[in-house]
């Protein structure tokens, strides 16, 4: 954290109003290029800068955690000449990357089947889990073949057997800690960009009270003004997780 309460002030932001949880869903990287008559790697390309200064952002202001839509398991449908061009750009992404999120005590994570992916990649970002390990600043989750269904089957799965094995049925706690997410705070905050206002199997479990922001910009437009504007309009919501506020009661 490097704001104090004066600085995020000047961010029109104050303290208690920053969320603990913010996931992203960093959407039309492709649409991006192809309006600037560009490659779809060059989308992806600028989409990855796009999330340099999200993510400088969130860890200055005291996000407690980040999790970050990458890859989804319907994206192994896409030409594999642009899985590859994925695969690049996150070995590229942990190479370069990796000195300023350690320096800034970013704790990277990842969540999904990591296993499908070659070799190299995997062996990238076991690296940087394992390097930044015992990091205590931002909880940065960078979702890889991620798919929330299959997150909750297993995590079923693992919470029962668990409990057979002690004779008992498997309680919320128990699925809970076999989350991905196990340990973090629900979502606060939800962002998608590009227009579309769908969830596409994303934390279908975690985003249980989330607030809602979507924006029409492509995700590589999406610039540390704009992500203002999305924690400005999450602090102006009132949040009654299916009670009242104060002020209903009044
Ligand atoms: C959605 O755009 C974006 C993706 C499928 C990938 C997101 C990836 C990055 C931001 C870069 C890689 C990330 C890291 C952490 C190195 P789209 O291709 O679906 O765009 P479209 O909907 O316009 O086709």
């Amino acid at each position: 954290m490097k704001y104090s309460d004066a600085q995020l002030r000047e961010f029109g932001l104050t303290r208690e109003r920053i969320p603990r949880h913010v996931a992203i869903i960093m959407d039309g990287n492709g649409r991006w290029a192809t309006a600037r008559g560009q490659m779809r790697s060059a989308g992806h390309r600028a989409g990855v800068n796009a999330l340099r200064d999200i993510i400088r952002f969130s860890s200055d202001a005291g996000v407690e955690a980040l999790t970050v839509y990458a890859f989804s398991t319907e994206n192994k449908k896409r030409p594999p000449e642009e899985i590859g061009v994925l695969c690049a750009l996150l070995i590229e992404y942990f190479k370069k990357e990796i000195d300023e999120l350690d320096e800034n005590r970013v704790r990277i994570r990842s969540i999904g089947e990591l296993n499908w992916f070659p070799e190299n990649v995997q062996a990238a970002v076991r690296n940087a889990e394992i390097r930044t390990a015992k990091n205590e600043g931002l909880k940065l989750n960078i979702a890889l073949n991620y798919g929330s269904q299959a997150e909750i089957i297993r995590a079923m799965q693992l919470a029962s057997m668990a409990a057979a094995r002690e004779g008992r049925v498997p309680t919320q706690a128990d699925f809970e800690a076999n989350l991905y997410t196990a340990g973090l705070p629900e979502v606060d905050l939800l962002i998608r960009t590009s227009g579309e206002e769908r969830i596409s199997n994303f934390l279908l479990y975690q985003l249980a009270y989330a607030e809602l922001y979507f924006t029409d910009l492509y995700w590589p437009d999406f610039t540390k003004e704009e992500y203002l504007k999305a924690l400005r309009d999450f602090a102006g919501r009132a949040r009654r997780f299916g009670g009242l506020t104060a002020k209903d009661r009044a």
